[in-house]
């Protein structure tokens, strides 16, 4: 083999297998989104930490377990209930009802799903708009589409 000939095999190697690496580390930064809303909303569950906090299931949990999230919402947004509650807000603290009030309106204006996810997005928003008392962290740094697909996530644990 001429030497120019070894030079050139040589250098198309560590052309390809440079190309090889840089397509391989780059799968690595970014594995494929998952492809549908429900799929995304779990990953988002478990890298924003929500995870850590709440069980789906079996196993321990800090905060309530999502297990039966649906109904449980659905009835506790029963509009007589929840104007009772907010009534208690309103005496207890009249600062957080102020500021709220709008949130609420909205909430009880929707029907079915659309009021859990009217709930659900001010929820993340701040989980203290409506429980005032609460411990959970606002998520008010995610985007309104990290926001949507998290709720088709929740949307399915009935
Ligand atoms: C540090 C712990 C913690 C983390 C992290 C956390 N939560 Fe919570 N979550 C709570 C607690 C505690 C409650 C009960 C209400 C309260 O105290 O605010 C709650 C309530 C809820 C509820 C209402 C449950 C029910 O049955 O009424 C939902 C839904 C929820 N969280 C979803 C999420 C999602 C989605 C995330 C991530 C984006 C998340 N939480 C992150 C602690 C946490």
């Amino acid at each position: 083999m001429r030497s120019t000939t070894i030079v050139s095999t040589v250098s198309l190697v560590a052309v390809v297998s440079a190309a090889v690496i840089l397509a391989m580390s780059q799968q690595e930064q970014d594995p494929p989104e998952p492809a549908t809303p429900v799929a995304q909303g779990a990953r988002l569950f478990r890298i924003q930490g929500c995870a850590v906090c709440h069980a789906i299931g079996n196993g321990a949990s800090r905060g309530p377990n999502l297990a039966g999230l649906v109904p449980r919402l659905e009835q506790r947004l029963d509009p007589e209930q929840y104007q009772r509650q907010m009534a208690g807000i309103r005496k207890k603290r009249p600062d957080v009802y102020q500021q709220y009030e709008g949130v609420y309106t909205d909430i009880l204006a929707r029907d079915g799903e659309e009021r859990l996810r009217a709930w659900l997005t001010a929820h993340l928003r701040n989980p203290r708009f409506d429980f005032p008392e609460g411990k959970m962290p606002n998520y008010g740094h995610l985007t309104p589409q990290q926001v949507e697909s998290l709720i088709e996530f929740l949307l399915t644990l009935k």
